[in-house]
């Protein structure tokens, strides 16, 4: 098992992170892979929306000591794990010290996982950063237009200043055709390239098509919706990319609570977020 961690992140709300999560989940489940969501979004979490499962349990419970992580873990018919976000528990980063020991204390109960994908809520704060900061690495969902390519951009300069060696990809979302999807990649690794002296990669393209509504109003991911839409080939096909990398073998098999290790370390470099985070 990898346990490879991905965040996915994005700066202007509402462009399909969800949407991406939940299929991009689906699909390398598909392939075999051992995959658990989990919910990053503490303020809006809506991961159980979209697979269409209500918790009964979310993190609120495990922040408390009511629940161990093992007890939420949420089995979608999908072959998926989630972690259910605690909607309105926004304020991860002023856990106090025995909320942050009842989070730690369940990790050694839970299964391995070759992929840990992790749903970063939307825009530039603290919050979103240090979740990307402490994952392996780092997705940021476009839609063609100027807002979210300038937020884009802006997600990937606070990112790089932090960490210059973050692996950051793209994916353009809700494209009308290649070339629209091309001139987005280009906007953006032309600018990062000026400014950052860095290229973030294209993972691929997703294209715009109203079953991704109509799946969502249904309770019921694209994948299995309307397997044979143009997203739902978009994202096996992008999941074939993210398998069929070469990746570099972790020496332990804890990849979750490497990651929450990493993200309260983070926290504790930037001390002003336990005030300014949302
Ligand atoms: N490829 C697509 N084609 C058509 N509509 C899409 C596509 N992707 C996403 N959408 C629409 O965009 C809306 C927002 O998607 P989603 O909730 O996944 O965004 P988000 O980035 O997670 O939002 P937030 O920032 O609020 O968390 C969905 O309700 C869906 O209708
Ligand atoms: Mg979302």
């Amino acid at each position: 098992m990898n346990n490879r961690t991905i965040s996915i992140c994005s700066g202007k709300g509402g462009v399909g992170k969800t949407f991406f999560t939940v299929n991009l989940s689906i699909a390398l489940a598909k392939q075999g892979k051992k995959v658990l969501v989990f919910d990053g979004d503490f303020g809006l979490g809506n991961i159980n929306v979209l697979f269409g499962f209500v918790p009964k349990q979310t993190i609120y419970n495990v922040f408390k000591g009511h629940r161990s992580l093992r007890d939420i873990l949420f089995h979608t018919s999908e072959g998926v794990d989630v972690i259910p976000g605690a909607s309105g528990y926004s304020q991860i980063a002023n856990l106090v010290d025995e909320e942050r020991q009842n989070l730690f204390k369940g990790f050694s109960e839970l299964p391995n996982y070759d992929y840990i994908l992790v749903d970063v809520g939307a825009g530039i704060n603290q919050n979103s950063i240090s979740l990307c900061l402490s994952s392996d690495e780092v997705i940021v969902v476009v839609n063609p237009e100027p807002a979210s390519i300038t937020d884009a951009y802006g997600t990937i300069k606070t990112i790089r200043a932090s960490d210059t060696s973050k692996k950051i990809k793209l994916v353009i979302n809700k494209i009308h055709s290649e070339a629209e999807g091309y001139k987005v990649v280009k906007r953006i690794q032309d600018i990062s390239e000026k400014f950052l002296s860095f290229k973030p990669d294209l993972l691929g393209f997703i294209n715009y098509d109203i079953e991704v509504e109509k799946s969502i109003k249904k309770q019921k991911p694209i994948l299995i919706f309307s397997p044979f839409s143009k997203p739902s080939e978009n994202i096996t096909r992008l999941s074939k990319i993210l398998t069929g990398e070469k990746l570099i073998e972790t020496q332990n098999n804890n990849g979750l609570l490497d990651f929450f290790k990493k993200r309260f370390k983070v926290l504790e470099k930037n001390p002003e977020e336990r005030n300014s985070a949302s």
